[in-house]
């Protein structure tokens, strides 16, 4: 192994015990093995599954039933660095893929590596993730960040990967109609990305009057209040339908919306069951298509964003230190905040010294 600063031995970790329970502990700082970086923390976006984890221990059937590390929206810089990987990588501002899967499953081989049912993904039980100051991953995973990104946007990778692929599956083509639910930062980013791929209307729903003054800001074309939920997507005159809410009543208003042979994307994580149309989709022969998470996306993504298409930055409206964890967590769950996120620095170094 290979390091880049003096030796350090323990770090700080936040730790979900039970719902609403969090703690501290020191553990060991982990040893890079073979092909493996060890990464100093940066940045740690909070996503509404670790709210989720925060408030049930449990999503569908992933449970919380030992210490959990939450995170896994994560940039860092590499600290050290495994046999097999070069000593140059020391010291890279890197945004991490947080899954590490198992290459010859037949998922992986086939190329949909998020499918593989071993994938191992950070903060998904029993997986730990990143709220913490050190992390391992394969070499492969941390992927440069290119110097006009903020260490902060490059934790925002990750949303925006979920945002890409959404608009991948949903083949989103030149002069297309989108309707996206939900104006959160996955729907923020699917606008957006639907308009790169060529979509003339974006047309996003939220219930929030701030969250459709952001959208307006963020690629929607223009915007609606889904209460009054026969008001809402009113014609059936759109190609793709991304859900980006996880609401019942929000999909079956999208799906109705499509026009024949249009696309749903349900990326939205929320009612276990829905009930839709079966009627309507023989008839117009939609496809509904369930997106989860991301395969082969952080080359694009991180060029999205480092070409300034994609704006990351505006995102973030509140920052949190790694002692701060319980507060980010309630934060996040404020209606006025879009994406909070946890700095780790000020903590490094200290445990280690104190040891
Ligand atoms: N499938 C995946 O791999 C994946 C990955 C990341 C996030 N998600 C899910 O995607 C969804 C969006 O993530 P996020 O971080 O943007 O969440 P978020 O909670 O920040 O945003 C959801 C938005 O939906 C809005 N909403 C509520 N009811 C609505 C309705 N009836 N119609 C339209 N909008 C409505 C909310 O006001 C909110 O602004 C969540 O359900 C999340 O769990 C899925």
């Amino acid at each position: 192994m290979v390091v880049s600063e003096d030796r350090f031995e323990k770090q700080l970790v936040s730790v979900l015990y039970s719902p609403k329970h969090l703690g501290y502990e020191t553990r060991p700082v982990p040893v890079p093995g073979p092909g493996q970086v060890l990464i100093r923390v940066s940045a740690v976006g909070v996503c509404g599954s670790d709210v989720h984890y925060y408030n049930h221990g449990r999503i569908g059937d992933f449970v919380v039933e030992k210490p959990l590390v939450l995170g896994h929206e994560v940039s860092g810089v590499i600290a050290a660095v495994g046999d097999g990987v070069a000593a140059e990588r020391i010291g890279s501002l890197v945004t991490l893929e947080p899954q590490v899967t198992n290459h010859w499953g037949e998922q992986s081989r086939q190329g949909r590596y998020n499918l593989d049912p071993e994938v191992e993904f950070f903060a998904t039980p029993p997986f730990d993730g990143a709220l913490c100051e050190y992390v391992l991953l394969p070499s492969q995973l941390a992927f440069d960040v290119p110097p006009v990104l903020s260490a902060e946007e490059a934790a925002l990778i990750e949303p925006l990967a979920v945002a890409v692929a959404s608009v991948r599956h949903a083949r989103v083509g030149l002069g297309e109609r989108v309707a996206v639910a939900g104006a959160g930062p996955i729907g923020l980013l699917a606008a957006q990305v639907a308009r790169l791929a060529g979509a003339v209307d974006v047309v996003v729903s939220d219930p929030l009057q701030s969250a459709r003054d952001r959208a307006l800001r963020f690629g929607a074309t223009s915007v609606l209040d889904p209460v009054g939920a026969r008001e809402s997507f009113r014609d059936s005159s759109f190609d793709v339908f991304i859900d980006a809410s996880g609401v019942e009543a929000a999909i079956v208003a999208g799906v109705r919306a499509l026009k024949p042979a249009g696309r749903a994307m349900l990326v939205g994580m929320g009612a276990d069951t829905v009930s839709l149309p079966l009627g309507l989709l023989q008839v117009r022969e939609l496809e509904v298509r369930g997106v989860f998470r991301y395969a082969n996306a952080w080359p694009a993504a991180i060029d999205l964003a480092a070409t300034g298409a994609v704006s990351l930055s505006e995102l973030i409206t509140a920052r949190y230190g790694l002692d701060q964890v319980e507060e980010a967590l309630q934060a996040a769950q404020r209606p006025g905040e879009v994406k909070v996120v946890v700095i780790p620095k000020g903590h490094c170094g200290q445990w280690a010294a104190e040891g």
